[in-house]
C-alpha cells in the first residue's frame, strides 16, 4: 500500500462507530504514545476485535504508559463485545515480549506488505478477555502503589 493509500485506510478506519482511539500526553510539540482497537482487520474468522497499533516514544517506554493504553482499548473492545481480540506483531519484534509477559498466545502467522517488502508478521490472542483486562488492571495498580 502507497502512504496516500495507508492515509486513506486509516482517516476512514478512525471513523468508524466501533474504532477507539487513545493519545497520550503530548510532549514539546509530540505525541509520547497511542493506541487504536477496533473490529478485527486481520485475522481468523473466530477473532472480533483487533489492537490495530500501540506505540509509545522510545524515551517513554517502560514506565508503564503501554500498559495503560493497552487496558483503554481492551476496555473499549470489552465494551463493544469485540472479543476474542487478536495484536500483530512484526516477528523479528524485540517488544513481543510486551504480549508474552500479558499472558497473550501466539496463534496466527503470515507476511505482511510495507512499501515494496514483506515481512513476517506473527499474532497474539488472548481467548478471555476478562482476564486480560484483570492483569492490565492489576500491573497498572502495582506500578501505581509502588511509587
Ligand atoms: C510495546 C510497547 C507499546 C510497550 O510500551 P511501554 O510503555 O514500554 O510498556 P509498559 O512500560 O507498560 O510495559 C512494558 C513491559 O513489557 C515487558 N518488557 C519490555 N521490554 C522488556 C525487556 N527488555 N525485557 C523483559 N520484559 C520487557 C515487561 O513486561 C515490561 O513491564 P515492566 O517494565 O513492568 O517489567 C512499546 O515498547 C512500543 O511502542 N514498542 C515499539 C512499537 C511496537 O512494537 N508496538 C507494537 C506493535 S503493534
Amino acid at each position: 500500500m502507497s502512504y496516500e493509500d495507508q492515509a486513506k485506510f486509516w482517516e476512514g478506519y478512525l471513523q468508524e462507530p466501533q474504532v477507539v482511539s487513545y493519545v497520550t500526553d503530548i510532549q514539546g510539540g509530540r505525541v509520547v504514545g497511542f493506541v487504536t482497537g477496533g473490529p478485527k482487520l486481520q485475522g481468523a474468522e473466530k477473532y472480533r476485535g483487533e489492537i490495530t497499533a500501540l506505540y509509545v516514544r522510545e524515551t517513554f517506554q517502560r514506565k508503564g504508559i503501554g500498559k495503560k493504553l493497552m487496558f483503554l482499548a481492551v476496555k473499549a473492545l470489552k465494551d463493544h463485545n469485540l472479543r476474542p481480540i487478536i495484536i500483530w506483531a512484526l516477528k523479528e519484534s524485540p517488544y513481543r515480549v510486551f504480549y508474552e509477559k500479558l499472558g497473550g498466545t501466539l496463534v496466527d502467522e503470515t507476511l505482511r506488505a510495507f512499501g515494496d517488502q514483506k515481512y513476517p508478521i506473527v499474532a497474539y490472542s488472548w481467548q478471555n478477555l476478562d482476564d486480560l483486562y484483570k492483569i492490565l488492571l492489576k500491573e497498572i495498580l502495582a506500578r501505581a502503589n509502588s511509587r
